[in-house]
Parts: C-alpha cells; structure tokens; sequence
C-alpha cells in the first residue's frame, strides 16, 4: 500500500511516497480503499509546521478523502464492505457542542490522514456518501463544506433572504457561495480577480468586489445592502481583513472568524460590536452531523462542488505547489488510484 508522508515543518518538498504496510483491522475498525482526496489551505500550513498542533513524527498528511469499504472488523455495524464513505475532519467529534476531548485528534494534522490508497479509521469517524454522489465531490465536503455550513447554518442565525459576505473564492468560500444561493441567500463575494468574480456571478453571486481594485470593499458591501451590511461574513482573511469584515456586517450580524490567508493577528476594537450587538464567532470545522447534514443538503440540492484541477496520485506534490500559487477556484482534487 502506497502513502505519502511528511514531517511537518519540512514543506511540501518533505512530501514523499513510501510503501506501508497492512495491519490487521481492530473490533470497530474499517478499511477504506480512498479514491479522492481534496486539499484545504490547512494542509500547506502542516506542511509549514505552523498548524496548531505539533508533532514530532511524519505523518500521513490530508484531511478529506473519500473512499469504499474494502473490509469491516467484527464489531462493526454502521458499514457493510461496497459502502461509499468520506471521514469527518475529527474522528472523536460526532455531536452536538465541541469540546477539548472532541477535537483531540484531527486527521492529517497530528494523526494519519487520507492521503494514501487505504487507510484504517474507527466506524464513528465515517459518514456514507449517496449514490449520485461521485468521489471527487464528495472528497471536497469533510473540511471546506463543514466550515462553510457551520458558519452560515449553525453559528449563524440565518434566514432565508438574509445576505452572505464570502471573502476570497477558495475552497470554504466557494462551497459557502454555492450552498448560501442554494438555501436563498443573497451573496456577496470579493477576489483578487475579476475573472473568478466573474466566474462567480455565473454560480450565483449577487455583487462582486474586486478586492486590489476596491480597498475599502466594506464600503462596498454596506452600499450593496442598502447600508444595513452583510447578515454573516465568511471570515478566511485574518489580520489583514477582520476590521472590515466587522464593518461590513449587519447590526445583530455575525462575523465567522475562521481563518488567516493574509495571517492571524491584529487587533479588533470590542466598542465597534457593543451598540450594534455584532458577533464575532470562532468556527472549528465541526462534526460529523454537520457533515451528514451537509453531504444531505448538497444532494437535496443538486450541489457540484467547483472543483477546479483533479491531480493523479504521483502528483501530489504538484497539487500541493498549484494550491500554494493561489490560482485555483473552488477546490484541488487529487485522484487515488
Ligand atoms: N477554522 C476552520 O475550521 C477552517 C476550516 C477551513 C479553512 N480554514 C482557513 O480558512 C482559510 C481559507 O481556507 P481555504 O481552504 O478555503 O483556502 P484556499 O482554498 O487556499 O483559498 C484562499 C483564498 O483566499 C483568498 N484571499 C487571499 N488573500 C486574501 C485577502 N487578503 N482577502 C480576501 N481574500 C483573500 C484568495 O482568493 P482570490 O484568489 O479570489 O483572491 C484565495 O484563493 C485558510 O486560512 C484556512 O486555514 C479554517
């Protein structure tokens, strides 16, 4: 069995295939042949070494796979062997509120992930993935899909109608723009680019920014709702966007913090949220219900996942380098085979 290791803290040149070997499958165990697995913006940060866990040994590295059942252990009962999975971002996280021991491990980060053509996980940790659902869409849900729907559905208080600010058109932002038109929000999305605005306005988007051209895009924002500001704010951007992003959101909004492309830090002034009872919400992917609400509400819906380049498994490291350029729209797939 072929899987890619890495140290983090080497970068993506530390990536390399090595041959592993099979172990027998414990009680609850399940063995999955991977087909797909998509990259997050989290997998460059391990492989920087600057996620927020250590750890002192390679690692298998990826989050989000998809993949069959090719054995069960005897004490399994959610999974029959021909069952399509994905596995959820936190084996141990699988309802309700997080908590210290629900986050404890996360895949890929200081415990094996996906990135490899089998992988063993606990049955608790897999959600099934429909039949009309192909492996490369459902590979994008684990990670990017959860965090968007944790922080427009679950952390907010979103109704329909209600209008959505998505920072950047990478992974979460994208899946955020697709499943917000879905449920009848309005969107609102900035880029870098005009041609991925442009890209989203097909998927949808109601007003564009150009973020270099406009650098005051809150302005923009409150103007394209009429001066109230956006209901929720998908907030990838960090240090270099969090200010605005409190500008641009309603009164009784919430801003959901969720990460730092441009770096974490900065400060934010508590008397901008007082008299207009902002909310700034911390977003940590979420469990594995959010993911079967998700993986429900994106067939429902006839989602497809933007998937913007499908790599071969020999070319992981390439789809790592594509991820890292910042060119990609939506999300990088790289197919197991
Ligand atoms: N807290 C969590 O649970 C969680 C979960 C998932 C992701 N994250 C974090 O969320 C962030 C995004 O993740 P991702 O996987 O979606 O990343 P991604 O696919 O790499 O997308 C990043 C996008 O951010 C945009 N961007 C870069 N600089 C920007 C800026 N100054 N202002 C606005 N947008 C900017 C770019 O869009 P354009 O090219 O259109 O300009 C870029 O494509 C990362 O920091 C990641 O670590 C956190």
């Amino acid at each position: 069995m072929l899987a890619y290791q890495l140290l983090p803290g080497e970068g993506i040149e530390g990536l390399r295939c090595v041959v592993m070997p099979e172990r027998p499958l414990s009680l609850c165990e399940v063995r999955v042949k991977v087909h797909a697995v998509a990259l997050n913006h989290r997998d460059l940060t391990v492989a920087a070494g600057n996620y927020l866990v250590a750890v002192d040994d390679p690692i298998i590295p990826c989050s989000d796979g998809a993949g069959e059942v090719v054995e069960a252990g005897h004490g399994v009962t959610r999974f029959r062997v021909g069952d399509r999975v994905i596995a959820s971002f936190f084996p141990h996280w699988h309802d309700g509120v997080t908590s210290q021991d629900k986050i404890r491990h996360a895949l890929g980060g200081d415990v094996d992930g996906m990135l490899a053509q089998e992988v063993i996980l606990d049955e608790n940790a897999l959600v099934h993935i429909p039949p009309s659902m192909d492996y490369v869409d459902a590979a994008t849900l684990p990670c990017a899909g959860v965090t968007a729907w944790n922080a427009i559905f679950v952390s907010s208080h979103t109704r329909p109608g209600d209008s959505v600010l998505l920072l950047g058109t990478g992974g979460v932002s994208v899946l955020g723009l697709q499943m917000a038109r879905a449920a009848g929000l309005r969107a609102i999305v900035t880029s870098s680019s005009d041609e991925k605005l442009r890209r989203t306005r097909e998927l949808g988007a109601h007003h564009t920014i150009n973020y270099r051209h406009t650098p005051d895009w809150h302005e923009e924002v409150l103007k394209a709702t009429g001066g109230l500001g956006a209901n929720v704010v998908v907030e990838v951007g960090g240090k270099g966007t969090v200010n605005r992003s409190v500008s641009a959101v309603a009164m009784g909004g919430t801003v959901a913090i969720i990460g730092g492309v441009s770096g974490f830090g900065g400060e934010v002034n508590p008397a901008t949220l007082v008299s207009s009872a902002k909310r700034l919400v911390g977003i940590y992917v979420g469990s594995r219900t959010m993911l079967e609400d998700v993986v429900r509400f994106v067939s429902a819906a006839h989602i497809e996942p933007v998937v913007d380049r499908v790599f071969p498994f020999h070319q992981a490291q390439d789809a790592y380098s594509y991820m890292e350029s910042g060119s990609h729209f939506g999300k990088v797939v790289i197919a197991v085979h």
